[in-house]
């Protein structure tokens, strides 16, 4: 687990609170869950087929694991059980890439996004619903601080860097900065992470040929941004929801009482057991799922967050599931994680809830990713595990079983 060299003044649970509370009704867009509509418009957009569709960048993003995804999801559709996939939910978006993704190539019908980070959700929502006012927002960001780099650049950095939503501010308004706030960190920071120990991209002298604004190229932002405002609109993005991801798998069923839960997929990309705390402001922490980064033990509290959401997926699930990892050994050897075969919900949850004994299928797929403090990018398999009926999951050199 990861050491930290610079003490911290303010665990990141404070700040991620305070940021929460000052955004106020941020728990869906409009401040209230929005319904399903039935008549689904197509999606119209280039970019709905293109490679890169998300306007974040993100550590450990999924975008070269979503193919492999889409695959396994499209192969489940062939069978009698999933005949087609009415939602996704993704209750650990980050960047989304998988969502979107299968919602342009029409994999599924409908996503639904969620995260407990207040400012990645506050750019979701803000890129769904306020999405012209984001993008000359972030136009003008670019030309007054970002385009020219050097200090007046870094000064922006830190600016954004400090910045919490001010009270005085309109709620529309604090929610917009806040989505900028995300945006301009995320697109100017080393690795795309948001939390308070990564520096600037090009380093605060900005002697690097690799410059602050390096990552940050204006018009592929705005058709990204505009993809994102074309899905809400066409009701294929259904809301984003600032929430754990456990009020998110709970309240689905509730929230979207007419979708059947044969029809419904969860895509879960939780934080990584090696490195969450390192690249995520929000990681796995049982005092409220935020910060992770704390004196007294987070290895351990980080585990117990991780059995939490396997507990949780073995014994409460309501409709199937596929959860991406990276490839620990304990994942797939400790009975408390995903040892088992089977989910093995109580008799009144199955009762109750309708919770089912769906076999459990684990992969491993050949994937690359550049996670913080490596240079470039290696080699890794990323495990997958999933409830989409057995006989459906692809095994092939793609998708690996396990030794
Ligand atoms: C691995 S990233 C997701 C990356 C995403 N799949 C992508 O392709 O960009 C994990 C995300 O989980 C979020 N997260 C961490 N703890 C959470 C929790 N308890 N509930 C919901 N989201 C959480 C983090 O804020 C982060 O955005």
């Amino acid at each position: 687990m990861t050491t930290l060299t610079e003490p911290i003044a303010t665990t990141a649970t404070d700040g991620l609170a305070q940021t929460a509370a000052l955004l106020g009704t941020g728990d869906a867009i409009n401040g209230r869950e929005r319904a399903i509509t039935s008549d689904l418009t197509a999606v119209a957009h280039d970019l709905a087929r293109g490679r890169y569709q998300s306007p974040l960048r993100y550590p450990g993003a999924k975008s070269a694991l979503a193919p492999v995804i889409a695959r396994v999801i499209t192969s489940a559709k062939q069978s009698r059980e999933v005949p087609e996939v009415n939602l996704l939910v993704e209750p650990f978006a980050g960047g989304a890439s998988a969502s979107l993704r299968m919602i342009g190539d029409g994999t599924v019908d409908r996503i639904l996004l969620a995260d407990a980070d207040p400012l990645v959700t506050a750019f979701w929502q803000v890129a769904a619903e306020d999405t012209e006012r984001l993008v000359d927002r972030m136009h003008d960001e670019w030309s007054r601080f970002v385009r020219h780099g050097g200090p007046s650049a870094v000064e922006r950095w830190d600016y954004w860097r400090n910045w919490i939503p001010p009270i005085e501010l309109a709620p529309r308004d604090r929610r917009l900065a806040a989505a900028m706030q995300c945006l301009f960190l995320n697109r100017t920071t080393f690795s795309g992470i948001l939390h308070g120990k990564a520096g600037p991209l090009g380093g605060r002298a900005q002697e690097s040929k690799y410059p602050i604004g390096c990552r940050w190229n204006p018009d592929a932002l705005t058709e990204r941004i505009r993809y994102v405002g074309h899905l809400y609109d066409v009701g294929r993005l259904v809301d984003v929801w600032r929430k754990d991801w456990r009020s998110t798998l709970d309240d689905v069923p509730e929230r979207y009482p007419q979708l059947l839960p044969s029809r419904v997929i969860a895509y879960l990309d939780p934080p990584y057991i090696d490195k969450s705390s390192l690249l995520y402001r929000t990681s796995f922490d049982p005092r409220g799922g935020y910060g992770g980064q704390v004196e007294d033990g987070p290895e351990k509290d980080t585990d117990s967050l991780h059995l939490g959401l396997a507990h949780y997926l073995r014994a409460k699930a309501q409709f199937r599931w596929l959860l991406s990892y990276d490839n620990h050994p304990s994942l797939t050897e400790s009975p408390w994680l995903y040892a088992r075969d089977r989910m093995n919900p109580s008799e009144s949850d199955r009762v109750n809830l309708g919770v089912r004994r769906w076999q459990i299928s684990k992969r491993l797929v050949g994937t690359r990713y550049s996670a913080a403090g490596k240079v470039g990018k290696r080699a890794a398999d990323e495990l997958l595990i999933t409830t989409l009926p057995p006989s459906t999951v692809p095994i092939d050199e793609q998708l690996r079983v396990l030794p």
